[in-house]
């Protein structure tokens, strides 16, 4: 991708927190990607959770969404895992956020599934710095639900609210912006990933998911 996206993205970040993209990788990996989520079946997946570790619970009134965790050895997986390291350098070259990894899963959200209103990361208790969630739907439309919404910290009135459509991604910082994923009335795809910084502790390389 260009140097031109990364710019963009650099200085959406630091004007207003936030910034949308579309594409954001290559069209023959997001399609790849597509193909992928949409062809697995229930299996390949989990019932995603809250917290890390011990703290790792399912609370399916808070989010019901099924997820599964990319692996670099899948090669359209390993393509999107690269095309986010590249991003990885290029803002840390253009803001110095110390970004040290990336992590990201599918998220298929089933007709009626949701995410409420949650924070990805928690000042001081989390490395996530910056997330990237990226929508691999094709022909969404105004009725069929599923908006992510974003809020200002103890604001009720969203700031904003988009639909997942095909190729876009939002880029945000993780600790500034609250928001949920409103019910859906078809299936809904997308990868949801996060920047994190090293918390490591010691010769212990950052805690185990
Ligand atoms: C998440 C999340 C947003 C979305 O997985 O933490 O907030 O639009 N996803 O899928
Ligand atoms: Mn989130």
């Amino acid at each position: 991708m260009s140097d031109a996206l990364y710019d963009t993205i650099a200085d959406n970040l630091v004007a207003r927190g936030y910034s949308l993209i579309n594409p954001i990788a290559e069209w023959p990996v997001l399609s790849g990607l597509a193909t992928r989520i949409q062809s697995m079946d229930d299996s390949s997946f989990h019932l995603a959770g809250i917290g890390r570790d011990s703290e790792q619970q399912q609370q399916t009134t808070i989010r019901n969404e099924q997820i599964r965790w990319l692996s670099p050895a899948q090669p359209v997986e390993h393509a999107y895992l690269t095309a986010m390291e590249v991003m990885r350098v290029e803002l840390n070259r253009r803001l110095f956020m110390g970004l040290f990894d990336f992590e990201c899963h599918y998220a298929h959200y089933k007709p009626g599934n949701f995410y409420r209103r949650h924070l990805d990361a928690f000042k001081g208790k989390t490395n996530r710095i910056l997330s990237v969630v990226t929508y691999l739907n094709e022909t969404w439309r105004v009725g069929d639900g599923g908006e992510l919404v974003m809020y200002e910290k103890r604001q009720k009135s969203p700031l904003l609210s988009i639909y997942p459509e095909w190729g876009t991604s939002i880029i945000f910082l993780s600790e500034r912006f609250p928001h949920e994923v409103r019910p859906a009335k078809r299936d809904r795809y997308s990868i949801a990933g996060w920047f994190r910084v090293n918390t490591s502790v010691g010769d212990v390389i950052d805690p185990p998911r």
